[in-house]
Parts: C-alpha cells; structure tokens; sequence
C-alpha cells in the first residue's frame, strides 16, 4: 500500500480498507454518493445476464448490488471516532463531484461451479477505480470479485452528520487478489446452539471481511442437532431440547446464503471421537459412553464416547448416514470434513469389538475405518477434509487430494506439508478464538488450589494483536508453500453461545482474514505494523457494529482520534 502522504493516516484521513489492498493509491478530493445512484452490470461477451449457466451468477451479482446499497445507505457510520476532536473533517457542501452510477465489468464466465467451488475454480481478484470525476468501475474475471471490489468500494464511504454519503479519497486505484485461496472460520454448533439468524450474521461479517469458507462443526459429543431424514432419532434423542435441531431446509439456507456472498459453507462430522450424541439414540455404536467420574483417562472433555471401531453394526451406521447426508449437503459444497482429532485411545479398552488401546492393534482398524469413509466421500466426487492427528499421529495414508487440517503447531504445517498432503493453519495459540476464558470445568474443594487460577489449557486470551502476528508460513519450506491453502480461525463452543458469539469471533477474526488475505508480511518482507494497522481494524469494528453486529471495541476514541498517542514509545 501507498498512503500519499504521512498526513492521511496520522490527521485521521487513514484510507481505512480492511484486509488491504495488495495494491492501493488513494488521493484527497472528495466524492459524494447521488441518492440515485445506478450500479451497472456488463458481462463481457456472451455470458452474464440471460444466459444458460448465470443463473447463480446473476444472484450473486445482483445480491452484491443490493448490499452495496444496503452498506452505503443504511448500513454506514460517522467517522467521528477517527478525526481530533471537534476538528472540522467533513466536507462541504459544495466541494466535490457526485457518483451517478457505478459500472461493473466481468471479463471472464464464471465456473459452473461457482455456488461450490474448490481450490483454484474462482478468480477472487478485482480491479476498482474511482476517479476524482466521479467515474467508478470495477472489473473483475469471477463474480465474486465484483462482490469483493463492491465491499471494497463501500469502505472508502462514511457516512455525513448532514446524512449525505462520502468519500474524502478520490482518486483511488485499487488492484487486489488473496494471497491464500482458503479463508475460513470453524463454528461449533453442538457444544452450544446457534440459531440461523446469528450464522447469517457471521457469514455476513465473513464476506465483508472477504473470508471464504464456512467450516460447520454440525455435530459433536455434546449435542446432536443435525436432522438425518432417514434416522430422525439421531437428533430427536441427541439435540439438546426440541426447538434445537437444524432440518434439512435450514442447513440449505445457511449454504445458499453463504454462496451468494463467496462463503462456502462445508459440514463435518467429526469421527469416530466425538461422537458420543449418538448414544442417545443409538447406545449400542458407542464405546465408553459419558464414562464417569474418571472421564479424563477416555476422553478431552465430557461426554466421553467413540464409535467403535470394528463394529459391523457401525460401519451400516456410517453407510447409511453418509448416503442421507452426502446427497443433501453436496449441491452446495464440494469438501467433507471427516474429523480425526482427539481419538482417545483408552475408549478402546471399553470398546467390545477392540478392548484395547494397544496401538499396534487400533492403528490398522482405524485405516480400515477412515478407508470406509473415505470412499463414501471421493465416490460423491467431494474432496475429504481430516485433522492432524489422522495423519500425524496415526499414521493413516489417505487419499492425496485430502486436505489436512492443523492445530497442534506450526511443526504440525510443516510436516503434513512434507508428507505431500496440502495443509489448513489455525495453531491453536494464535487462532482459537474461545481460549483465555477461564476453566469451564468444576473443581472439588479437595483438588481446587492446584487448579487455581482456574485457567483454560490455551489460555491466554488470544488478542487480535497475536492472532495478527501468525505467519501461515512459518516453518513451511520454500518449495511447499503452495501446499499451504490457507486456515481457519476456531470457535469452539464450551463457553460460546449466540450471546456472547460477535464480540468473541469479532474484531479478532478479522485480524485472521487480513493475514490470509494480504498475507503476514508487508510490501518490504517485513512484520505487518500494528501502528498503521490498529486504526484500520478499529474502522472495521465500526463498519460491523453498522451491520448490527456486536463486535468488541478495539481502541478508546482517545486513542483513534489522534494519531499515535497510544503507541508504546520507541526506545
Ligand atoms: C493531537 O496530538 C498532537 C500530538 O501528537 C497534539 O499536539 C495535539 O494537540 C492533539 N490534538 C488533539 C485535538 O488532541
Ligand atoms: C500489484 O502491482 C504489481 C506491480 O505493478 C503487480 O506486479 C502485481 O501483479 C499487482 N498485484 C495485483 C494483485 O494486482
Ligand atoms: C493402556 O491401558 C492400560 C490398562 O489396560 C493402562 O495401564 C495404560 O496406561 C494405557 N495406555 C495409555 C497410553 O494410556
Ligand atoms: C505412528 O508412527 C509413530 C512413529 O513411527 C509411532 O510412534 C506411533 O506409535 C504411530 N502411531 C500409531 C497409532 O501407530
Ligand atoms: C515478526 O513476527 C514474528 C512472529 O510473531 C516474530 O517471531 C519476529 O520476532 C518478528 N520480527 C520482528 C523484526 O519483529
Ligand atoms: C523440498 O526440498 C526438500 C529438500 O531439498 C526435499 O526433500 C523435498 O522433497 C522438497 N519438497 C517438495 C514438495 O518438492
């Protein structure tokens, strides 16, 4: 990024994009927006409006038009907060040009696949251009990145205490493209529930952080409220409480309003530990189920329960679930989250098919079960999604295309890179949104003190400065680096419900969506600054509060409206 001049950001004029530009010039002429402004579609050449395979492109066009609107109109902010106080920022009436209307240029068909791509099927780059004459074009290959350079376009707007609509920056030039292809968050919704409107509103916060995957942890030991049509009971017996099931439709919302706004939202079924909700209805598939009171020596958390591993009666389970589950997910997804993380070996030991927790023994049974369901998942034609442990701690040799999810550690990266296998970041250090919050568990007074102060396994808090400073690369070798898709920052549930969801994953998540964006390092190979990035982040945490969401303050106005008064001196 260029900034023209020291002033804009230090006299609060900071050209505010969050994630930033790979490249960006901005100037100091004032634009206003006409109340009836149009937004002009062209596809160029036979595609686009009225063509056979567009219909997914021209909602996700006229959706983006739409929001463009919406952001502009009703769902912006005044800037107060980021110019000294009671200093004269606005401009005049009188000063500037207006923006009558505003043209979109696609220069390539989108893929057939748009609504459900993979890696590497959609062209997320865009080019804006806003001239101090008020001429606006954007052109992009893919319509999604006419969506990302429409949400880019809205952040150089604020709003005008006199109600009219900004921009301080013209001229601007802008040519951007993601430095990773997978830019997600991982959402936990068995642990505790999360209503529809709340994971529409992350995913609405996800695209206007140009975030692109949805990773919907739908089931885990706790609860199950995923509606099976072919086994109802799974959920009628395993939600928490009736009114806390999602049914078929309600999972085809969440994915259709993630793909209109380049969100691909994908399930996992997370196996065969955290599996235990299906003892509720099925009892006999689940070894070592909700053992108490020694919980911790068969599982992480209560309620213990794996499905067992050499059980006829399981593997028709799986068949059966896959076949109901598979068909409906797919027409909106190409990845299947096949799970793998903390399998206790020890649940084996109550397992009637194994009773044993003698790797030697488990390891050839657990390739035998992850082979099942590994060919359920390539026969759809989707791509397999597993976590570390799979691979790096049992050793499993699965499909080549299977993307590896890691947690542990950076080390984790580098050796699923080094084994061929491409890798998802999200060390649990830097990007678990849920740490830092204190024990959920209780503690009897005869082993309390030894616990105190009571801190959680990954504590501390994960502030968005140390999410910030994650490179995604660290450790990889020079040569694998394209094995390195990208990450995903995680909201485990223990702790989260829909009260508390925004201001958890919101702003810290978007310090995640910059690094994946613009990647960990600057223009010069350098740490990104937190200096120049601080007052840009704040700007996005008022942009979201604009779209009712209720993301956590980053700075006190002190420190946003003046410069660098709340930078720790330089020694
Ligand atoms: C802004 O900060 C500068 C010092 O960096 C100071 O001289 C000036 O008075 C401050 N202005 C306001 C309005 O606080
Ligand atoms: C940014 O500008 C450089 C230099 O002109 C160019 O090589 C690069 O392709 C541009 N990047 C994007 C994403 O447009
Ligand atoms: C395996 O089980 C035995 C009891 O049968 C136990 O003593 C041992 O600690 C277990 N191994 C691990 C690694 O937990
Ligand atoms: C995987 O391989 C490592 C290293 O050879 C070994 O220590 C470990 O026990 C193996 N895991 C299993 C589950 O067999
Ligand atoms: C850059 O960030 C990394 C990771 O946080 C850190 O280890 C390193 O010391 C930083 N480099 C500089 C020059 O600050
Ligand atoms: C990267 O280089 C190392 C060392 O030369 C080599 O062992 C490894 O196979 C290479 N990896 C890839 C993916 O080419």
């Amino acid at each position: 990024m260029k900034l023209s001049s020291a002033l804009a950001l230090f006299a609060g004029c900071a050209s505010a994009l969050w994630p930033l530009p790979v490249n960006y010039t901005s100037g100091h002429d004032v634009l206003w927006i006409d109340n009836n402004i149009k937004i002009n579609y062209k596809a160029q050449g036979s595609y686009g409006y009225g063509s056979q395979s567009s219909a997914w492109t021209n909602k996700i066009v006229n959706n983006a038009i739409e929001r463009t609107y919406d952001t502009l109109f009703n769902k912006n902010f005044v800037p107060w907060k980021f110019h000294p106080r009671f200093s004269d920022y606005e401009p005049h009436n009188g000063h500037g040009q207006y923006i009558r209307s505003i043209d979109l240029v696609q220069t390539a068909a989108d893929p057939a696949n748009i609504n459900k791509p993979a890696i590497g099927d959609v062209d997320e780059s865009y080019k804006l251009s806003m001239k101090s004459n008020g001429q606006v074009t954007i052109t992009a290959k893919s319509s999604i990145g006419l969506l990302y350079g429409l949400t880019t376009l809205t952040q150089l707007f604020y709003e005008h205490t006199n109600g009219q609509v900004y921009s301080p920056l013209a001229p601007v030039e802008i040519s951007d493209a993601p430095k990773f292809p997978w830019r997600g968050i991982n959402l936990d919704s068995s642990r505790t529930f999360k209503p529809l409107p709340d994971i529409f509103k992350l995913i609405d916060a996800m695209a206007y952080n140009k975030m692109n995957r949805l990773h919907w942890h739908i089931t885990d030991a706790q609860a199950w409220p995923l509606e099976v049509s072919s086994m109802p009971e799974l959920a009628d017996k395993g939600a928490y409480v009736a009114f806390q099931k999602y049914s078929q439709d309600d999972v085809k919302k969440v994915q259709e309003y993630g793909s209109v706004v380049g969100v691909n939202v994908f399930m996992e079924f997370d196996n065969p530990g955290h599996t235990s909700s299906i003892a509720f209805s099925h009892p006999d598939l689940i070894a070592a189920f909700n053992h108490q009171p020694d919980w911790n020596t068969y599982c992480a958390e209560p309620p213990c329960g794996s499905l067992k591993l050499n059980s006829p009666a399981v593997y028709s389970f799986l068949e059966k679930l896959f076949n109901t589950i598979i068909p409906q997910f797919k027409p909106l997804t190409s990845y299947f989250h096949l799970g793998g993380d903390e399998v206790n070996m020890n649940a084996y030991l109550l397992d009637d098919t194994v009773k044993s927790n003698s790797s030697a023994v488990l390891q050839p049974l657990m390739q035998k079960y992850m082979n099942r369901n590994m060919k359920q998942v390539k026969a759809a034609g989707m791509t397999p999604l597993v976590w570390e442990e799979m691979l790096l701690d049992w050793n499993l040799t699965m499909p080549k295309d299977t993307i590896v999810q890691t947690w542990l550690s950076d080390e984790s990266v580098a050796a699923v890179v080094n084994k061929g296998y491409r890798a998802l970041v999200g060390n649990y250090n830097y990007w678990y949104l849920d740490c830092g919050h204190g024990q959920w568990l209780d503690f009897y007074q005869s082993n309390a003190a030894g616990f105190w102060p009571f801190s959680d396994y990954c504590a501390p808090l994960h502030n968005w400065r140390l999410a910030y400073s994650y490179d995604p690369l660290s450790g990889v070798p020079a040569n694998s680096t394209h094995l390195v898709l990208g990450g995903e920052g995680h909201t485990w549930s223990e702790q989260t419900d829909q009260v508390n969801l925004d201001a958890l994953v919101w702003p810290r998540a978007a310090a995640i969506s910059e690094v994946l964006w613009s990647g960990a390092k600057d223009e010069h190979g350098l740490n990104r600054s937190q200096i120049t990035a601080s007052p840009r982040l704040s700007e996005m945490r008022e942009r979201l509060v604009a779209r009712g969401n209720n993301a956590a303050p980053v700075q006190m106005p002190f420190c946003t409206q003046n410069g660098t008064q709340c930078a720790w001196p330089e020694s």
